[in-house]
């Protein structure tokens, strides 16, 4: 039968560079087929920050590596006027794959379904369990909804604090990409100060 889910191309040991190599063999949804390669989290295995995107896009499909295209930039900024090292923090997203749909000549970032999302999670589940970071913070619907539940509203609930595994906690906010695409200045202001004083948030309750 055809592997729906990523569960059996986990490897035995469960190091980050073990669950890393064998994510590059996944097929556990159709994704990889029109992706370039897979995108694994990167960061320390000590790190007490874990960050949760969606799905890589163009430039994280062309470069292997996660949030390095726009969305990574305004994240990078963000991080640093928050007082978040990237270099502690251990970056991934929900889904390991690029999802796209053609426009002309571009690739068109499409929106992981939930299949996609379920099929990729033993991943998101073992880095975490590597990781066991102390907060979580997930940018986005994708991610958030991946941890707190389908039913979880960003726009209701964004900012607070909810109890995870293992005594770590999480934290959801906008998605970085959210900010770049609001529908107009006003709103892009408003959002970009919202992520920064979740992402503060974060900084306040890790230095405690
Ligand atoms: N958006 C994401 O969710 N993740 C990335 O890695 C890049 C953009
Ligand atoms: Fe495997 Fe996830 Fe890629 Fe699907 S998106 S092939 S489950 S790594």
């Amino acid at each position: 039968m055809k592997s729906t889910t990523a569960q059996a191309f986990l490897p035995r040991g469960r190091s980050l560079s073990a669950l890393r190599a064998a994510a590059e063999k996944c097929q556990g949804c159709a994704l990889y087929r029109s992706a370039t390669q897979v995108v694994f989290g990167e960061g320390p295995a000590h790190a007490r920050l874990m960050l949760i995107g969606e799905t890589p896009g163009d430039e994280e499909d062309l470069a292997g590596r996660p949030f390095v295209g726009a969305a990574g930039r305004l994240l990078d900024q963000l991080l640093q006027e928050a007082g978040i090292d990237r270099a502690q923090t251990y970056v991934t997203n929900a889904v390991k794959h690029f999802k796209w749909t053609p426009r002309g000549k571009r690739r068109l970032h499409a929106k992981p379904n939930s299949r996609e999302i379920n099929a990729c999670r033993p991943w998101l589940e073992a880095e975490m369990s590597c990781i066991d970071p102390q907060l979580i913070v997930c940018l986005g619907a994708t991610a958030a909804q991946a941890l707190l539940g389908r039913d979880f509203r960003i726009t209701r609930r964004r900012g607070e604090f909810h109890p995870g595994r293992e005594g770590g906690q999480i934290l959801a906010t906008y998605h970085p990409s959210a900010v770049l695409r609001a529908p107009d200045d006003r709103r892009r202001r408003t959002m970009r100060a919202q992520l920064l004083r979740d992402l503060r948030k974060a900084a306040a309750w890790l230095a405690k």
